[in-house]
């Protein structure tokens, strides 16, 4: 790569502006895929995907292939999916079972375990060593690569390339409870979710940022969306999901609601804040009776394990740079992996409470096709917006003219109970521009040191640009 672009340029935070060319132009795209997807965190997949030793599923990190797989132990490890001897894929399917994968083109063999001179991921199979390596060939130091440092949070797997990047749960800051909110039982224990079938995969001729920026927090898209809204596509044959909280007279007030973001760490979410009162439950499932029946019964124990203080919920967010969710309905993690600057590759995980009934995994399966996904009603609409968007974005004369993101800008509060974070009412650009600061700041940074989140002063900066 030649001499590196000046991020902080194209991303104004104070006056709250943004170039057009981060989303088309392939220079940058180059730089991204190096500072930003060969340094943050970066979701794999979940450990209900590969439940038995030696089961895989292959993932991506930015553009690359890799194999998550399980050792004899239980051991969870992430491997580059390409040969050490010239580079081709030693898998090419997309999830299974294997002990060794050999490399289709001279059959190198690589064993999940590793053997007496290996480690994980070690070759340990070379056709005609003998013969042709004259049994001279240092197969210590010919295996897999392994990702700098993974980590199993609550069944959902991450992985960095960078050995320099700090712990996940410093990486995630307050973020936490949000992504707990994703991750917990609906009854309130920690972990207990399961993917549910396959994952979905699929192509949008897009840039991966307008995915990760629309679900850090874009409640101002609500017109996109009202068809969908009239058609009813919620459990309850109602809107296109149901309200967590019930509004009649009798009930207690919802928890204050609005756009969190973290400035330090570039994540953001639409939610609650995060201890509040459990509100009334809602019915939910009013079609499907032993649905309903479930949800009350968590409901209940929810209110029983987690006492007065609830965690937050977070109907939809990001964690920086790639990996958004829906927490509450319908309850999923996602991946926008990039394609080059106009194309991403959307991966979806759908959860559910692992134990719940059958009856009850079903009706949300359905409930969740019908939303999300290349078929969801509601994905549909948004998917639209961002193939236009890069398009239109891609010309010379186009390019001209940088992006608005200043709805809000200056109207942020400090979040009570949450470090380092700011809060505003739910229609804001908040989060967008604390995403591509933390973005540029990526782009821009030699490495970990320029980039701690305990050390940014973001948070601070950004309460010293209030107006109010
Ligand atoms: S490329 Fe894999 S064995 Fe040659
Ligand atoms: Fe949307």
């Amino acid at each position: 790569m030649g001499q590196r672009i000046d991020a902080a340029a194209l991303v104004d935070r104070e006056s709250g502006i943004i170039a057009r060319d981060i989303f088309v132009s392939e220079e940058i795209y180059q730089q991204e895929l190096k500072q930003v997807f060969g340094r943050a965190w970066l979701l794999i997949g979940h450990e209900s995907q590969i439940p038995n030793p030696y089961d895989y599923f292959v993932s991506r990190m930015g553009e690359e292939s890799v194999i998550m797989t399980r050792d004899k132990s239980g051991q969870i490890h992430v491997f580059l999916n390409t040969c050490p001897h010239r580079g081709m894929k030693v898998c090419r399917y997309d999830q299974g079972n294997a002990r060794v994968f050999t490399c289709p083109y001279h059959a190198w063999s690589f064993s999940v375990d590793g053997n007496l001179t290996t480690k994980p991921g070690g070759l340990v199979g070379v056709p005609q060593y003998k013969a042709v390596y004259r049994d001279d060939l240092d197969k210590s130091k010919w295996g897999l690569v392994s990702v700098a440092q993974m980590t199993n949070y609550k069944g959902s797997i991450w992985a960095s390339w960078d050995p320099a990047a700090p712990d996940f749960e410093t990486y995630l800051g307050d973020m936490k409870f949000y992504l707990d909110a994703v991750l917990d039982h609906r009854d309130g224990r920690p972990g207990g979710s399961e993917v549910i079938g396959g994952i979905q995969k699929w192509k949008v001729p897009s840039n991966w940022k307008f995915g990760a920026e629309n679900f850090i927090g874009d409640l101002y898209h609500i017109t996109s969306h009202r068809s969908v809204d009239m058609v009813s596509i919620g459990p309850s044959g109602q809107g296109r999901r149901d309200a967590p909280t019930g509004d009649k007279a009798n009930r207690k007030p919802p928890p204050p609601f609005g756009s969190i973001g973290f400035p330090n760490h570039g994540h953001g979410l639409i939610g609650t804040l995060p201890f509040y009162a459990e509100p009334d439950y809602t019915p939910s499932f009013t079609l499907t009776p032993e649905v309903e029946e479930y949800y009350k019964e968590v409901y209940q124990r929810r209110v029983e394990n987690l006492g007065d203080k609830a965690r937050g919920l977070a109907p939809v967010g990001t964690i920086f740079p790639n990996c958004s969710f829906h927490g509450m309905q319908p309850r999923a993690l996602f991946t926008w992996h990039p394609n080059g600057p106009r194309e991403m590759e959307m991966w979806k995980w759908y959860l559910v409470d692992a134990d719940a009934p059958a009856e009850v995994k079903n009706v949300l399966r359905q409930y969740y096709l019908r939303y999300a996904g290349p078929a969801g009603l509601t994905e549909q609409d948004d998917m639209e917006n961002w193939n236009y968007a890069t398009a239109a974005s891609a010309g010379a004369e186009a390019g001209r003219y940088p992006y608005n993101y200043q709805m809000g800008l200056g109207y942020e509060e400090p979040a009570p109970d949450l470090k380092d974070a700011v809060f505003t009412g739910p229609v804001t650009e908040q989060n967008q521009r604390i995403f591509y600061g933390r973005w540029a700041e990526f782009m821009d940074a030699d490495g970990w040191a320029d980039l701690n989140p305990g050390d940014s002063g973001n948070f601070a900066a950004l309460m010293a640009r209030r107006k109010a």
